[in-house]
């Protein structure tokens, strides 16, 4: 990733804007790159740097869902750029989704922490959002300040993911732990607390993630009728380097509970199944439809009895919902799958014996 130019200041000439035709056929070339190899050059951060002013000016001219289609495809060329993805946070407030924006604001701080601007509104967004509330296991209390700026993930699947390691720990369940999406390493941190905490038994935590951001979408991925693209949060968004993931976890203590493994899941997960004696928790974290196909044709039987499975993004990616569906419908076995409090996610029973119905 390469660090490209700033967004000018406010204040600065304003620059001339982009009518329809000629923003549409900007966001057509930034998506034609990032399908090439090596897209990465001095010259694509410098064009990232224009796109970022041109943002800004969509986004004062109020046309945001242009705006937001062209940060859309400036990230999938995975190049982290200052200011673009505090150029998204401003599309997101504007389209009403001060979650989003907040999430948007944290990506921009992981690659570009001394940007003040972004830090400023992170800080006012949260003042502003809603306490978000339900009781919580006191060690879960404890860890949380050091994980919530590294995790895209809400406090009702935070304070099950945590039930879930901790109860795998005290039934003694034989296996490691695996999270496919580790993103920053903040639901990864806390996976490896509960092992270093709990555990009766040596065990491991499994982290498995480009470390570059989200790869393509395909057409299964939508939400609310919006292609992945569409939604601001498609191919490139959600990067965070293993650096962050490991930074996290020594924090608090947990780094040597950690494998990172890097790489698209369609590659790592065959080549470290076999190594893997079995999983006491696994942790889908990986939006896409052949994202969770991937996980789930590698490690679902790897899942030990009566273990269960945290799916982040049940009830929320249509893609997720049908990998799910077709893999068991597949098998002709019964999900047993429970929706998390909140809305979003659902946890998953492996049955005690495997079989039709079961
Ligand atoms: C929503 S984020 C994970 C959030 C994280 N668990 C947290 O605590 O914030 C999804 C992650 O899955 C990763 N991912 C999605 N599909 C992948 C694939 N096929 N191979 C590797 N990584 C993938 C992305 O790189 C991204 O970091």
């Amino acid at each position: 990733m390469s660090p490209s130019s700033p967004m000018p200041p406010d204040g600065s000439p304003a620059r001339p804007l982009l009518d329809d035709a000629q923003t549409a056929l900007l966001a057509e070339r930034l998506l034609r790159l990032a399908g090439r190899a090596g897209a990465a050059s001095p010259a694509v951060a410098a064009l990232l740097g224009d796109v970022v002013a041109t943002l800004r000016a969509l986004e004062q001219a109020g046309r945001l869902d242009q705006a937001n289609a062209l940060a859309a495809a400036a990230k999938s060329l995975r190049t982290a750029t200052r200011d673009l993805d505090l150029a998204r946070a401003r599309i997101f407030v504007g389209l009403g989704d001060p979650l989003a924006a907040k999430e948007a604001l944290k990506e921009e701080l992981r690659y570009f922490p001394d940007n003040e601007p972004a830090r400023a509104m992170l800080a006012a967004l949260e003042a502003g959002l809603p306490r978000e509330v339900p009781e919580l296991d006191p060690d879960l209390t404890a860890i949380l300040p050091v994980i919530r700026p590294y995790t895209m993930v809400g406090l009702p699947r935070l304070a099950s993911l945590f039930f879930l390691a901790k109860r795998a720990c005290q039934r003694d369940i034989p296996g490691d732990f695996a999270e496919c999406g580790v993103a920053a390493g903040g639901t990864s941190a806390l996976l490896a607390y509960a092992i270093k905490r709990y555990s009766q038994r040596p065990r491991r935590l499994y982290c498995f993630d480009t470390f570059s951001g989200m790869p393509d979408p395909s057409p299964e991925d939508q939400h609310a009728g919006l292609d992945a693209n569409a939604t601001g949060w498609g191919a490139g968004t959600c990067a965070a380097p293993e650096a962050s993931l490991r930074e996290v976890c020594r924090r608090l203590g947990v780094e040597d509970a950690i494998v990172p493994v890097a790489g698209l899941f369609k590659d790592t997960l065959p080549v470290a199944a076999p190594s893997i004696s079995g999983l006491a928790l696994l942790h889908m974290d990986g939006d896409w439809y052949e994202s969770t196909r991937d996980i789930l044709v590698n490690l679902y039987d790897l899942v030990a009895p009566n273990a269960l499975i945290q799916v982040d993004d049940y009830g929320y990616w249509e893609g997720c919902d049908q990998a799910l569906a077709e893999f068991f419908a597949a098998r002709g076995e019964r999900m047993a799958l429970r929706c998390i409090p909140g809305g979003v996610g659902a946890v998953l029973s492996k049955p005690a014996r495997k079989g039709p119905g079961a």
